[in-house]
């Protein structure tokens, strides 16, 4: 590469200079375009290439009428990448929690009004909108040019898809209007309308290929593809509802910045209203569902948001989704089968799970073939629970049911037809014993409660190949390990094998496999590269956040959030270890912490300790830490003045709720723990406060008032 020039950010440049690299960059791309496709030779790597391209675009955004003839932003044919690249959101993209009745609706007005310290009579403004079904992606604009553009991801980190948001028509290359942010982020939905998706799948049948199931699965399809000429010839579209980062807000409400959204150039949905008040919003919903059938893209539910922005910030969010709005959703499609058998399947923790094997079906465009049976019970009919499903009818194979699948959710069944059963259909037996190992499956009574588990466990623990795999392949998936050729399909292979019987073994494997006589290379399916490939995709992996490696382990009860929080808490794997080994004695001081911890409850809290009490689990998980390094969490703010400090609130707070207290010392990187200990470096003290007062005054812990602790965090909200 020649130039200074390059190394400089787009937006410095001069228009002749810009006019000198575009020619010079034409060229180069010319001659690795016929190199490539021409010859086959490729002169430079394909990140090298990419990285010219997306020069180009950039350039070219920037200056659009210096643009040439024979772009090779236009070029048909461009080097189709290996994989998306990855790009960490500066804001992180939350998902909604669900309502599903007007009861769920109302509940969110209170929720929020008593978050908030409002009157029921206060003014409450929402707007509505249509849920689209799609997928959500994050567009980046820098002064008022597009840069960037990510799917969601995991939240936290996306794809770069730019190359495939450029050829979406309704999405602006530049933002039009005055006085636009130098930093927008633009969020919404890419989705397929259904006229196109009729003639898109006609399109394929005719060319041989295979259909899509629905139009989100189309938009799905379309978007992800590497080859951006693919996604162009795709019809998709979009609707502008949400924002990310942003340099400047031009408006201080919901409304006025989707309006914001239209004058910059952006399709907003035109059902979105603003609603006075919760009792308006039901209107709207009842509106939109009428006319969902002529919408002509697909939606499954309505959304209301908190209209004040200020609010919003003071609402923040819970786990992944915003405490000021919420997804109204439609009711659940069902269909009617026939139930042709149930399988017995063995999860991770051992329980055996009931599997309807059902007559293919389609329900809301997608063939149903598997339900979920959750357990013994369920399937006889009784809920241990009292939960009225199916009122109480058992199920048989070869009955009459109708199932219902809302959204992504899996599909259950919902009703059995008696009319329709034959004489001779017999109950179901749930079995005794596990079928992948033949150990004793029991239900446990929860210690707690007295209770008798609803779920069946497999007895045999480690002896229990079903359990060992169902760990290996949680200890690989996306949200834990992630390691790239090594799937759920590749680990059960390894494991029949006796090559990986462990997740330390995964990470041994390299040396193993250079010792051994039968590589892996050489054994079917794999090749030098793949087998290369997978060796460094391991490595790859060989440091990982602690809250992953934490999740990966599959410990009962400790999902995403809980391993967060643990991360969170304890700071390092060594910490970690040590504290829940420790805290196995329940008069231990390590044991006080742990459930003292703010959304570690008494469940969480045994099945951690329960996990690190077990021999066997201490030596997996020594034998997995002597193999990997895991990275401590970084913490929200560590700039703060409360940033890793342990507070608590007590007595009466008058300027704002105790969950608002709560989240926004979170928010600010705190700890809030629900009671006084040695532990403890800030007590917030309200009017009539009592014990902990006189605790914390008494340990000589620092104690302020409402007002101190708005001093303390000034400026950092
Ligand atoms: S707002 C902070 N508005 O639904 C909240 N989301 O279930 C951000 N979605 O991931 C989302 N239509 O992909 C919002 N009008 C709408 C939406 C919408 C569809 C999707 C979005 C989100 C998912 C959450």
């Amino acid at each position: 590469m020649s130039g200074t020039l390059r190394d400089r950010s787009v937006d410095d440049l001069t228009e002749d200079e810009a006019r000198a690299e575009l020619d010079a960059l034409g060229q180069e791309l010319l001659q690795h375009d016929e190199a490539y496709h021409g010859q086959d030779a490729p002169l430079i790597s394909d990140a090298d290439y990419d990285h010219l391209k997306r020069r180009n675009l950039a350039l070219e955004a920037r200056f659009p009428h210096l643009k040439l003839a024979d772009s090779a932003s236009d070029r048909v044919g461009a080097r189709p990448q290996e994989k998306f690249e990855k790009v960490q959101h500066a804001v992180p993209m939350l998902s909604l929690d669900n309502a599903f009745d007007d009861e769920d609706v109302a509940e969110f007005d209170q929720r929020i009004r008593r978050f908030l310290g409002l009157d029921a009579d206060a003014d409450l403004a929402f707007t509505a909108e249509p849920k689209i079904d799609g997928l959500s992606a994050s567009l980046r604009y820098e002064k008022g040019v597009l840069t960037v553009a990510a799917t969601r991801g995991d939240g936290a980190v996306g794809e770069n898809i730019t190359a495939n948001i450029r050829t979406i028509s309704s999405i602006p290359q530049t933002l039009s209007g005055s006085d636009i942010p130098d930093v927008v982020e633009v969020r919404g939905e890419v989705y397929m309308a259904h006229e196109d998706f009729a003639a898109l799948n006609d399109r394929m049948l005719a060319h041989g290929g295979k259909v899509f199931a629905n139009p989100r699965n189309a938009a799905a399809g379309s978007l992800r593809q590497l080859n951006p000429d693919i996604t162009a010839s795709r019809p998709l579209q979009f609707f502008a509802y949400a924002w990310g980062d942003m340099s400047a807000m031009p408006s201080e409400t919901q409304a006025g910045m989707v309006a914001c959204l239209a004058e910059w150039g952006f399709t907003v949905n035109p059902y979105l209203q603003r609603c006075g008040a919760v009792g308006d919003v039901l209107a709207v919903y009842r509106s939109i569902e009428a006319d969902r059938a002529v919408l002509g893209y697909d939606i499954d539910g309505v959304v209301y948001k908190v209209d004040r922005l200020d609010y919003q910030a003071r609402l923040g969010f819970v786990s992944r989704s915003p405490r000021w709005a919420i997804a109204h959703k439609f009711p659940a499609e069902k269909a009617t089968t026939i139930l042709d058998g149930i399988d017995i399947q063995v999860g991770r923790t051992g329980a055996l799970t009931p599997v309807a094997k059902l007559r293919p079906v389609t329900v809301g465009g997608v063939v149903v073939s598997n339900a979920t049976l959750h357990n013994e019970d369920y399937v006889r009919g009784v809920g241990s629970n009292g939960e009225s499903i199916r009122e109480g009818k058992d199920l048989r194979v070869g009955d009459t049911v109708t199932i219902q699948r809302a959204g992504d959710v899996i599909p259950q069944i919902v009703d059995v037809d008696l009319s329709k059963r034959a004489d001779d259909a017999e109950a179901f037996v749930f079995p005794d014993a596990c079928p992948a190992c033949g150990s004793h499956a029991i239900r446990d009574v929860n210690e707690a409660t007295g209770k008798v588990d609803a779920v069946k466990r497999c007895s045999g623990g480690l002896i229990c190949p079903a359990q060992a795999v169902e760990r290996l392949k949680h200890f690989v998936a996306r949200n834990a390990f992630d390691i790239e050729g090594l799937g759920a399909r590749q680990v059960e292979a390894f494991y029949r094998d006796g090559l990986i019987m462990n997740p330390a073994d995964i990470f041994t494997l390299r040396d193993r496999d250079a010792r051994s006589l039968k590589r892996l290379k050489d054994r079917e399916g794999w090749g030098p590269k793949s087998a290369g490939n997978l060796f460094d995709a391991i490595d790859e992996r060989r440091s990982i956040d602690l809250n992953r490696f934490i999740f990966a382990l599959g410990i009962r009860h400790i999902g995403e959030t809980n391993a967060k929080t643990l991360a969170r808490t304890y700071g390092s794997f060594d910490m970690l270890r040590d504290a829940l080994v420790a805290a196995h004695d329940p008069e231990s001081e390590a044991w006080a912490d742990l459930v003292a911890t703010d959304g570690i409850g008494d469940i969480v809290a045994r099945a951690a300790v329960e996990f690190f009490s077990e021999v066997h689990n201490l030596a997996i998980v020594d034998a997995l830490a002597e193999q990997v390094t895991p990275l401590p969490l970084e913490t929200v703010s560590d700039s703060s003045p409360v940033a890793g400090k342990i507070v608590v609130f007590t007595g009466k707070l008058e300027q704002m709720s105790r969950d608002e207290a709560k989240a926004m010392a979170e928010r600010l990187g705190a700890k809030v723990a629900g009671s006084v200990s040695k532990k403890t470096d800030i007590l917030v003290a309200g009017p009539g406060a009592g014990s902990k007062l006189k605790k914390a005054q008494d340990s000589g812990v620092q104690v302020i008032d409402e007002n101190g602790w708005f001093a303390l965090i000034e400026g950092e909200q």
